[in-house]
């Protein structure tokens, strides 16, 4: 019966023995194994000016626009984007943020491929199998390249998909928050579905005024029934997505951005409490009484002597990539990983190819719905232990999303034995 709680948001079941069945959708695509239409997509990176702020401003773009076009497709389909590079000279490629895809889909440069140099393109092809909210960013010098602008937003819809909907990525370029793009209508009474996504490196904080609401999802990934608030605001790490669910009000607005009609939003949402998505509910969910691997990883600023000048640089278990040891595991472990901030600053950790489980921060194990995530932020002085199956071989990077931070040392891999 523990086995059963334990498989995870898009996983079969685990047997018994706490292993995971043998699954297909980690094996090559092949047109024989496709049930839904292929969604074509084609991405050409480029430098590009982009207005911010009332402003132009020096970015690097995605078909000329920031964000990247929206990538969408409904559950069963075949995705598949060409990347091509015009003139990033220091090269791109595409990661599917929170999208567990097959390892040589990944998109990390040095890991799964190499960098798509200017006049090269690749081709990226993977199922569509989980519904939800994702984005795609660049991982070739990703501190950079994200923050000038070469992101975009991935979305998954059930079939069939109800309702309306509006996609809100929020991302900072040249210092300017980008404006949300898109603004809807509908008639009252409407189900509407916001997709909040944080592309920025630091954590942001969100109030949705003008209605009501509930959050649905959190990293894709639904909870088990709407989480009872309204009037909360919502603390979104770097690279997470919390999807709202609300009714169609007059006006509704996004951090003072008006996402929705006209009108004007309520203010004075400074003092709202901040909903914890760790700590609500009773119910505490401790799905597995073993782990086959269980690691630490201790976060913290160190010293790099490595250079002609030593520089600060952001360490896991003292060290700072490349020299971090990779993790490794087999196909079916359940793995356990306990995440100790010791430094001063919040680090938003990712970890690439699975969703994790949280089962306890500082201690108190989570209550609520079960919370499968792939962006968390571990804030100074947590600890937060986590826990997957490891069901998708490959090298996968495991980094801090604080891109800077990753740069300065924050990354090391996990790979399958
Ligand atoms: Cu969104 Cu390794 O990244
Ligand atoms: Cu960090």
């Amino acid at each position: 019966p523990a086995g059963k709680a334990a498989s995870g948001p898009h996983r079969k079941p685990l047997t018994e023995t706490g292993k995971a069945g043998s699954s297909a959708r980690h094996e090559p695509v092949s047109g024989a194994d496709v049930n839904g239409p292929t969604r074509r997509f084609t991405l050409t990176a480029g430098t590009a000016r982009i207005e911010a702020g009332g402003a132009e401003v020096d970015a690097w773009a995605f078909n000329g626009q920031v964000p990247g076009p929206e990538i969408a497709a409904t559950v069963g389909d075949l995705i598949e984007v060409t990347l091509r590079n015009r003139d990033i000279d220091r090269g791109v490629t595409l990661h599917w943020h929170g999208y567990d895809v097959p390892n040589d889909q990944d998109g990390v440069p040095g890991v799964t491929q190499d960098a798509v140099l200017p006049g090269r393109e690749f081709v990226y092809r993977f199922r569509a199998d989980q519904a939800g909210t994702y984005w795609y960013h660049t991982h070739s010098v990703s501190d950079v390249g994200v923050r000038m602008g070469l992101y975009g937003v991935l979305v998954v819809r059930p079939r069939p998909a109800g309702g309306v909907e509006v996609t809100v990525p929020v991302h900072t370029l040249a210092g300017h928050l980008l404006p949300a793009p898109a603004v809807a209508t509908a008639a009252p009474g409407t189900p509407v579905r916001l997709r909040l996504i944080n592309t920025d490196d630091t954590t942001h904080r969100y109030a949705v005024t003008g209605a009501p609401f509930h959050v649905a999802a959190i990293d894709g990934v639904d909870l088990r029934g709407p989480s009872p608030l309204s009037e909360r605001a919502l603390l979104i790490p770097a690279g997470g997505r919390y999807d709202v669910v609300t009714t169609a009000p007059a006006a509704l607005s996004v951090d003072g951005r008006e996402v929705w009609s006209t009108g004007t939003p309520s203010a004075g949402t400074a003092d709202w409490p901040v909903f914890d998505p760790l700590a609500y509910g009773t119910t505490a969910n401790r799905p597995w009484s073993r782990f086959d691997r269980s690691f630490t990883l201790v976060l913290d600023r160190g010293l790099d002597l490595r250079g002609l000048l030593p520089r600060y640089a952001h360490t896991v278990n003292g060290a700072a990539a490349p020299d971090i040891p990779a993790q490794t595991v087999r196909d079916g472990d359940v793995v356990k990983f306990t995440i100790v901030n010791r430094s001063l600053v919040a680090h938003p950790w990712h970890l690439h190819g699975h969703h994790v489980l949280v089962l306890a921060r500082d201690g108190r194990p989570a209550t609520g719905s079960p919370l499968w995530l792939d962006s968390f932020d571990v804030r100074p002085g947590e600890v937060w232990e986590v826990a997957f199956e490891a069901d998708n071989p490959g090298v996968w990077a495991n980094h801090c999303h604080n891109l800077p931070h990753a740069d300065a040392g924050m990354m090391l891999h996990l790979a399958y034995e």
